[in-house]
C-alpha cells in the first residue's frame, strides 16, 4: 500500500447545503450554520424587473439572511454566487431578482449590499440614491426603506 500517494483534499471554509427552495451555508471548521437563502424560479411579467427579459425565468430571491454573529464577512455575497449558479443550472440564465427589503430592521435595508453585489433598478434616480448613500456611507434614503425591486445587471458574467 503507497499511502504517501494519496494527495491532500483542500477542504472550504463554507459548504453550501440545499433542500427544497432553501440553500443553508455552514462553516466546515465550526460546523455552525452562518445563513441561508430561498429562491423560486418565476417569470419575469412585471416591468419592475428586467424590462428587456419579459417573459423570461428568473430565480427570484424570497429570504436572504446571514446571521449577526457573521455579516460583513462575504457569506452573503458566497450566498448570491451560489444563487447565480443554481439561476443558470435552473435555466434562468444567472438572472436573480429580488425586493431588497429587510424585515428584521425596516430601517436597515439590504440595498447597499445588493448595489455592491452588480443588482440594479429600472429607476437612475434609484440607482444613484444607492450609490450615493454608499459613497458618503450614509443611510438609505427613508422611501426606500419599505422595498425596493432590484435585479441582478450583469447576469451573463462569470
Ligand atoms: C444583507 C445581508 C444578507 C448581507 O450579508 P453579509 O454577509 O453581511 O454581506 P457581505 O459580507 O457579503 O457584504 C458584501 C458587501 O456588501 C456591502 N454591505 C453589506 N452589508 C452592509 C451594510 N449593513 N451596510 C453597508 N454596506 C453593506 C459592503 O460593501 C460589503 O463589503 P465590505 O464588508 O467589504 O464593506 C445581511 O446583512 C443580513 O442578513 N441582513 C438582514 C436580513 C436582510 O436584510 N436580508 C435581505 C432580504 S431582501
Amino acid at each position: 500500500m503507497i499511502i504517501n500517494s494519496i494527495k491532500p483534499h483542500i477542504i472550504p471554509d463554507r459548504l453550501i447545503y440545499t433542500r427544497g427552495d432553501t440553500s443553508k451555508i455552514f462553516s466546515t471548521k465550526t460546523g455552525m450554520q452562518l445563513g441561508y437563502i430561498k429562491t423560486q424560479k418565476k417569470l419575469i411579467a412585471d416591468n419592475d424587473f428586467y424590462p428587456n427579459y419579459q417573459g423570461a425565468d428568473s430565480l427570484y430571491i424570497k429570504y436572504l439572511e446571514v446571521f449577526a454573529f457573521v455579516r460583513r464577512q462575504g457569506v452573503g455575497s458566497e450566498l448570491i454566487k451560489f444563487a447565480k449558479n443554481l439561476s443558470r443550472k435552473m435555466g434562468a440564465e444567472g438572472r436573480l431578482h429580488c425586493i431588497a427589503w429587510n424585515f428584521e430592521h425596516p430601517g436597515n435595508p439590504p440595498h447597499k449590499f445588493y448595489r455592491v453585489n452588480g443588482f440594479t433598478t429600472t429607476d437612475p434616480n434609484v440607482n444613484e440614491s444607492i450609490d450615493f448613500a454608499i459613497k458618503h456611507d450614509i443611510p438609505i434614503h427613508p422611501k426606500l426603506t419599505q422595498g425596493t425591486p432590484m435585479y441582478l445587471k450583469n447576469f451573463w458574467t462569470k
